[in-house]
């Protein structure tokens, strides 16, 4: 335990602004000669590297021990660095993008994945990861989509918050745990015409509907820092937002842990135009509680002054320092600096058989099956299979944000089958068909040839993962290139044709839903993705995930969600239906292509006798929703369960669905189960015109099946 009181009445004022700095690892490999690179470019001397606070990106243990070495030996006070990085989907075993893993609906898996990251990361030298993100998003065009977990705020919270856990453990001393941090708050997502960076106009009641929740699910699951967003936030970039970072973070949530900014985000203050100089951006990230600037020297080259000159005291400065210092304290660095860093046993870590099982099942448990005519599974003695498509041999699976994860480590679909079935004729059409995104179309004779030899087709589609992720949005998510036409061309050659898709978004597949007998949905997958997809594909894993986003039919209809608040014309009423002012299109469908909460499986369950334990709810009770669900199928399986409400009537319009509760259960062959759900008032909670979250009495309808289309309903009465 450190005395960090004792400690700051030993520093100067510089030594404390210093601990507010972060660079890239790289600034410290200019030292030997004169300044140039890294340093010059954030305007750095030798004394800052001795005073510095924090460290982002580095390559190993051994680089790791090496920079704070070095920085040790020129800080009169031996304060350890603080080392980030971006561990989002896997440290170098690499686990589905979260998108992807949010199909699971199962945050137990998403806890033990992250612990598997902590693991191999916290070996490397990483002792704070940036994660989770859990950006609320409808709008499949943004490119980092695919960090988030979907459209829905209630799973997008608890996927977030067993992040957390998974990362911080009990005690963020111990070596296999990290410091989690929370991003980008808030609503990212939310960006006008998906574009990154680009500016969110919210209403407060919307923001706190759907936007906030899951940041503040991740607080209380203790996420030791937060990460403001880069977007403007109705008029002022997030980290200068003082109805974010003041109102909300601090006066309503009490938020007690390490705010850093987002890469070069005060620099971007100058640029956005609320800023007219880096003196008045250090000035209103400060005040507004931004702890440690993220590359950029707004603190560097100004805050001394700014203290100086009165608009901030050294108490301020201390009060940011501390949350610093504490973490570092946390996290035991002041008696080891490296955390349990150690280059040997990380990669004793790195690919290790259960590393490897576990993300085969957690690809697995994330797929998501389409659409099935009844052609998957795919029989095992199958003798002749082609494997056709971009990816049919692609080892770019493990997609964007992958961290020291590597293509070459992944298994690639033709492995994963080969693997599979040793004994059969496993072609791979020459040139795959065609390549992504050009237009040639010379490879499709030796694809449709492949076609016609095979007894079944292996179709693997979709875009490349520098597709989606940071900087990656696309106005059209169709397939790229000459896919489509691809796909036309082999399932004309042979139907029995399932494809595949890789993605790191929702996409655009209409013209494919038409024509495909079977899609299986695998997003980015990871390193084991290859294995992941032939046990899928040949029914030794039965496909269980359900979407954690809606699919569109077509770009036009973006953002598309669920969850929206109705209409005073919705399309699905008669009156609607039989006149033309409805709220619809008339060149399109109005419900998308594949709905939040759809996935199939290759058992077959039945809902039945969906009963409540009171048609009334007070705010003392708690109901208790049953339904039964029996695995009619002699294949045993997993199914979620989904729980959803409606309030019909209320002073605010409310959504036409809402997601309160599901659960993911397995079944042997023939099993039924009575699934138990309880509702409390809690849960019929919303955010009223006058700003309260509060609930109203009236009537509640219960849904269970999936978005769109529910299976069963009934209704309560809640009394207040
Ligand atoms: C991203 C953050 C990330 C940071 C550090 C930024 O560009 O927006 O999500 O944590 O870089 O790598």
């Amino acid at each position: 335990m450190a005395d960090i009181q004792k400690l700051l009445a030993q520093m100067t004022l510089e030594e404390k602004i210093g601990q507010l700095m972060q660079y890239n690892g790289n600034v410290f490999m200019d030292t030997s000669a004169e300044i140039t690179g890294p340093m010059q470019q954030f305007g750095l001397t030798e004394a800052d590297l001795g005073r510095m606070g924090s460290v982002l990106n580095f390559a190993s243990a051994d680089e790791m021990k090496a920079m704070q070495d070095l920085h040790l030996s020129k800080d009169p006070h031996k304060i350890p660095m603080l080392f980030m990085m971006d561990v989002i989907h896997g440290y170098r075993t690499i686990f589905p993008i979260p998108l992807g893993l949010g199909c699971s609906f199962d945050p137990a898996l998403a806890k033990e994945c992250s612990q598997m990251a902590a693991r191999e990361a916290g070996a490397s030298g990483v002792q704070v990861t940036f994660t989770p993100m859990v950006d609320y998003c409808r709008d499949p065009r943004w490119g980092r989509v695919m960090e988030t977990c979907g459209e829905d705020p209630m799973l997008a919270g608890h996927l977030g918050a067993a992040q957390v856990e998974g990362f911080q453990g009990e005690d963020l001393k111990e070596y296999d745990h990290l410091a989690a941090c929370v991003k980008h708050y808030a609503g990212y997502g939310g960006v006008e015409a998906g574009r990154d960076y680009n500016l969110v106009e919210r209403s407060e009641r919307e923001l706190r509907e759907y936007f906030l929740p899951a940041y503040k699910a991740c607080i209380d699951a203790g996420a030791a820092l937060l990460m403001p967003s880069f977007n403007s936030m109705n008029g002022i970039p997030s980290v200068a937002n003082p109805w974010l970072m003041k109102k909300i973070l601090k006066d309503e949530w009490n938020y007690q842990g390490v705010v850093i900014s987002d890469y070069n985000a005060l620099g971007e203050l100058l640029v956005h135009g609320v800023a007219e100089n880096e003196k008045q951006a250090a000035q209103l990230a400060f005040q507004n509680g931004c702890h440690i600037e993220m590359c950029s020297s707004a603190y560097l080259h100004h805050l001394k002054e700014l203290v100086e000159e009165g608009t901030f005291s050294e108490a301020q400065i201390d009060e940011a320092v501390t949350r610093v210092l504490e973490l570092k304290d946390r996290l035991g660095l002041f008696d080891d600096p490296y955390h349990g860093a150690d280059q040997q046993k990380a990669e004793a870590l790195f690919l290790c058989p259960e590393h490897r099982e576990l993300v085969r099942r957690a690809a697995e448990e994330s797929a998501v099956l389409l659409k099935n005519n009844g052609l998957l599974p795919l029989s095992e003695d199958l003798n002749r299979v082609a494997l056709i498509g971009p990816f049919a041999q692609e080892q770019g699976i493990n997609g964007f944000w992958s961290c020291c994860g590597r293509d070459e480590d992944t298994v690639t679909m033709a492995q994963g089958i080969r693997k599979l079935l040793p004994e059969a004729e496993i072609t791979v059409a020459r040139g795959c068909g065609c390549q992504w995104d050009d237009r040639d179309t010379s490879g499709f004779e030796a694809a449709v040839q492949a076609a016609k030899n095979a007894q079944a087709v292996i179709l693997c589609l979709g875009e490349p993962q520098t597709y989606s992720g940071e900087g990656n949005c696309r106005a059209d998510i169709r397939l790229p290139g000459m896919q489509l036409e691809l796909a036309k061309a082999v399932i004309d050659a042979n139907p029995n044709t399932a494809v595949v898709l890789f993605h790191g978004r929702p996409l655009d597949i209409s013209g494919l839903d038409e024509i495909a007998p079977a899609i299986l949905s695998l997003w980015f997958p990871g390193t084991e993705g290859g294995n992941a997809a032939a046990n899928l594909l040949f029914g030794r894993a039965n496909p269980c995930g359900k979407l954690d986003m809606t699919f569109p039919r077509s770009i036009g209809q973006c953002p598309i969600y669920y969850n929206h608040p109705n209409t005073g014309r919705p399309h699905w009423t008669n009156e609607a239906k039989q006149q033309h002012f409805a709220s619809d299109y008339i060149d399109c469908p109005t419900l998308p292509l594949y709905s939040f909460g759809h996935g199939l499986s290759y058992s077959h369950f039945v809902y039945s006798d969906l009963q409540v334990s009171s048609p009334v709810l007070t705010a003392e009770t708690c109901i208790q929703v049953s339904v039964t669900v029996k695995n009619d199928s002699p294949r045993p399986g997993k199914e979620v369960v989904q729980l959803y409400m409606r309030d019909p009537v209320a002073s605010v319009v409310r959504p036409v669905q809402q997601l309160i509760g599901y659960q993911k259960l397995a079944f042997a062959p023939g099993e039924e189960k009575h699934v138990t759900f309880p509702v409390t008032e809690e849960m019929l909670r919303f955010w009223n015109f006058e700003g309260q979250h509060t609930s109203e009495p009236g009537t509640i309808q219960l849904m269970v099946g999936y978005a769109d289309h529910f299976l069963l309903s009934q209704h309560i009465e809640y009394r207040a």
